[in-house]
C-alpha cells in the first residue's frame, strides 16, 4: 500500500538533493559571479544573433526567386527593411562578425569563472580529505577516491565551461524557433511541431535510462583503477607471489564488464541517435514538401524567401532538438558528480567530529583509564578490553606482546586517530576528548612500524617532522639517528631522492629517516613502534644508542618485539589479547616468572 508513495517521494527527494548539491556549485561560482553574469550577458547576445541567421539565410536564398505581393506579416518586414540580395548579405556579415566577439568573449569568461572555481573546489576536496578522521581512510580505497575525485572535477569542467551554456543556447534556439516559425507560417509551424513533442519525451526516457548505464560504467573504471593503483603500489609482493596472472585476471575481469557496460550504453545511445535523426529528416522532407506545395499556385500562402527561412529555422532546431539529451545527460552527469563532490566537501573533518578546544601545558603524564576500544570497522571485535595504566613524564614505557594484541592500537589511540569506546585517556589530566587535537599531535612524534617516505629527497623527508629546519638541524637530526653515514654515501647526499614511497632506500635506511623526522620535531610524548625492527645487530645498537639518548627527558613509548631494547624500560606492560597482565619493571617481571619471563627465556637474552 505504501509503495506508490514510497517512490514518489523517491523522485521528490532526488530533485530536492539535486537542487541542494547544485547550490554547493554555487558557493563556489559567487565569488566570480559578476565575470559569470557578464559571460552570460554574452551568451544570450550572441545566442540571440544567432536566431537570426537562418531568417536572414532564408531571405539571401530565397532572394533570388522573385515573389510576387506580401502574404505574410514576415514578408512586408523582409520588403521594408531588406530590399536586396545585397543588404542581406552585409546584414549577415555584420551578425557574424558580432556574434564571433560575443562567442570570444563568452568562451574566455566562462573558461575563466570555471578554472577559478574549480581550483577552489579542488584545494576544498584535498583540504577536507587531509583533515579526514582515521576511519574515513579505512573505509574508503585512496585509489578509488582520487579516480573518481579527479573524473568528477572533468566532468564538471566540460559542463560549466561549456555544457550548460550550449544547453541554453540550444534551449533559447528552440524557443526563439518556434516564434519565428509561428510568425513566417503558423499552419506549417503547426505540422512541424506535431513531431517535437514526440521527440521531447522519447529523449527524456532515454536520456534517463543511457544515463543510468553510463553510471554504472563509470563506477566500474573506478573500481578497476583501484586494482592498478594497488597492485603498482604493492608490486613488490605482487612479484613475490608472483601474482601478476592473478591480478590480470582481476583487472581482466573488470574492464570486461567496464566494455560491455559501455557497450551497452553505446547501443542504446545509437539507437536513440538513429531514432531522431530518422524521425528528423523524415520531419524535414515533410515540412519541405508542404511548404513547397503552400508556395505553389498563382496565390502562395507563403513566400518563398520566408519558406527558406522556415527550412533553415528547421534545420537547426532539429540539430538543436537533436543534441538535447546528450547535454542533458551531460548536465544529470554534472550533477551527480556534483553529488560526489559535495559528499567528500561536506563530510565532516577530523577536527568537526573532535571538538577538543583546551591547549593544557604537555608535560608527559599520560593515563589510561579503564580504556575499551573497537575499529569502527569491526565494532563486534574488542580490541582493547578496558586497560588501565599510567606512564609519568620522561618515563620510558615498553609494550610486550604477541602480534595482534593492541600495541599499534595503543599508540594510535595516543595519537587521537581513534576515539575511544569506553573509558579515558588523559594527558597530563585532561581528557584527550577536550585537547586540540593538533595541538595534541605537535607534541608528540611517531616512528611508525611501517615507515612511509613521501617522494622527494632526503633532507625533505627529515623536514617533514619540522617544516622550517635549519640546515644544521637537519645534519644533526640525521646523526643522531645514526643516519648521517650511509646520507653522505650517496653522491646527492641530502638532496638524495627516495622515490615513490621510499623505494630507493632500505628498510633500515628509511626507519632512520623516520628516527631524524622524529628527533627533529623534539616532542614531549615518542612513539616507537618498532622503530628498531629492520636494522641489523650492529645499526640497531646504534641507533638504539639515539633512541636511548632522544628519550632522555620525554615520555617514551617503545613497542618492542625484541626485548633486549627495552629492558632499562621503566614499566613494561605485556600485553595479550587487548589486556594487561603483567606490569613491572624488567627485573620485576622475571622474577614473577610469568609470560614475559617466558619470552625473555625464548628470546636467549643475556641476564645482566
Ligand atoms: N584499521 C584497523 N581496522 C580494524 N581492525 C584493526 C585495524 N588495525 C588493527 N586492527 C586489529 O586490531 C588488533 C590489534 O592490532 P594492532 O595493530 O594493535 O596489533 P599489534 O599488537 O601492534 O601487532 P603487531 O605486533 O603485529 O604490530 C588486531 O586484531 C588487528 O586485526
Ligand atoms: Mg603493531
Amino acid at each position: 500500500m505504501l509503495r506508490p508513495n514510497k517512490d514518489k517521494s523517491k523522485k521528490v527527494k532526488l530533485t530536492k538533493e539535486s537542487i541542494q548539491k547544485a547550490k554547493g556549485i554555487f558557493t563556489y561560482l559567487k565569488p566570480y559571479r559578476g565575470a559569470y553574469l557578464i559571460g552570460w550577458f554574452f551568451l544570450i547576445l550572441s545566442t540571440s544573433a544567432g536566431l537570426l541567421f537562418p531568417f536572414l539565410m532564408g531571405q539571401l536564398l530565397g532572394g533570388g526567386s522573385t515573389s510576387a505581393t506580401p502574404t505574410s506579416a514576415a514578408d512586408s518586414v523582409q520588403l521594408i527593411n531588406l530590399k536586396n540580395i545585397n543588404t542581406v548579405a552585409i546584414v549577415l556579415f555584420i551578425l557574424f562578425g558580432v556574434q564571433s566577439v560575443f562567442s570570444y568573449f563568452r568562451v574566455v569568461i566562462f573558461t575563466n569563472v570555471t578554472e577559478n572555481a574549480l581550483r577552489d573546489i579542488r584545494k576544498s576536496a584535498f583540504d577536507k580529505l587531509i583533515f579526514m578522521p582515521m576511519d574515513f581512510f579505512n573505509q574508503n580505497k585512496v585509489g578509488e577516491l582520487t579516480s573518481r575525485i579527479s573524473s568528477d572535477i572533468t566532468q564538471l569542467q566540460d559542463t560549466l565551461k561549456t555544457t550548460v551554456a550550449e544547453f541554453f543556447r540550444q534551449v533559447v534556439i528552440i524557443a526563439g524557433g518556434i516564434v519565428f516559425l509561428l510568425f513566417l507560417s503558423w499552419k506549417l509551424a503547426l505540422i512541424m511541431l506535431a513531431t517535437v513533442p514526440i521527440m521531447a519525451i522519447i529523449a527524456v526516457f532515454f536520456g534517463r535510462f543511457i544515463r543510468k548505464l553510463s553510471k554504472q560504467a563509470q563506477d566500474q573504471a573506478a573500481e578497476s583503477n583501484s586494482i592498478i593503483e594497488e597492485s603498482l603500489m604493492g608490486i613488490a609482493n605482487v612479484k613475490s607471489f608472483t601474482n601478476e596472472h592473478f591480478i590480470l585476471r582481476k583487472y581482466g575481469k573488470a574492464i570486461e564488464e567496464i566494455r560491455a557496460l559501455n557497450i551497452k550504453s553505446g547501443v542504446w545511445r545509437g539507437l536513440f541517435i538513429s531514432f531522431i535523426i530518422f524521425c528528423l529528416f523524415g520531419a524535414i522532407v515533410f515540412i519541405v514538401w508542404q511548404g513547397l506545395l503552400m508556395t505553389q499556385g498563382p496565390n502562395p500562402e507563403l513566400s518563398s524567401q520566408s519558406f527558406f527561412s522556415f527550412v533553415m529555422y528547421t534545420i537547426m532546431m532539429g540539430a538543436s532538438i537533436g543534441s538535447i539529451p546528450e547535454l542533458y545527460a551531460s548536465i544529470q552527469k554534472s550533477i551527480g558528480a556534483t553529488e560526489n563532490l559535495m559528499d567528500i566537501i561536506n563530510n565532516p573533518s577530523e577536527k568537526q567530529l573532535l571538538k577538543g578546544q583546551l591547549k593544557p601545558a604537555i608535560l608527559g603524564n599520560v593515563e589510561f583509564l579503564k580504556a575499551g576500544f573497537s575499529y569502527p570497522q569491526r565494532s563486534d571485535i574488542s580490541v582493547l578490553n578496558g586497560i588501565s595504566f599510567a606512564a609519568k613524564s620522561n618515563e620510558t614505557i615498553a609494550l610486550v606482546g604477541s602480534s595482534g594484541s593492541g600495541k599499534s592500537t595503543i599508540s594510535s589511540l595516543l595519537m587521537n586517530y581513534y576515539t575511544l569506546n569506553s573509558g579515558n585517556i588523559l594527558f597530563d589530566g585532561v581528557d584527550i576528548q577536550d585537547i586540540d587535537v593538533e595541538y595534541l599531535r605537535s607534541q608528540m612524534a611517531m616512528v611508525p612500524q611501517e615507515v612511509i617516505l613521501f617522494a622527494g629527497t632526503i633532507r625533505e623527508n627529515i623536514s617533514f617532522g619540522k617544516t622550517e629546519a635549519t640546515e644544521a638541524e637537519i645534519i644533526d637530526a640525521a646523526q643522531k639517528a645514526n643516519a648521517l653515514e650511509f646520507i653522505n654515501s650517496f653522491p646527492e647526499g641530502l638532496e638524495t631522492q627516495v622515490g615513490d614511497r621510499g623505494i630507493q632506500l632500505s628498510g633500515g635506511q628509511k626507519q632512520r629517516i623516520a628516527i631524524a623526522r622524529a628527533i627533529i620535531k623534539n616532542p614531549t610524548i615518542l612513539i616507537l613502534d618498532e622503530a628498531t625492527s629492520a636494522l641489523d645487530s650492529e645499526s640497531e645498537r646504534l641507533v638504539q644508542d639515539a633512541l636511548d639518548k632522544l628519550m632522555v627527558g620525554r615520555t617514551s613509548f617503545v613497542i618492542a618485539h625484541r626485548l633486549s631494547t627495552i629492558k632499562n624500560a621503566d614499566k613494561i606492560l605485556v600485553i595479550q589479547n587487548g589486556n594487561i597482565i603483567e606490569t613491572g619493571t624488567h627485573d620485576e617481571l622475571i622474577k614473577d616468572n610469568g609470560v614475559y619471563n617466558n619470552l625473555v627465556e625464548l628470546q636467549g637474552i643475556e641476564l645482566s
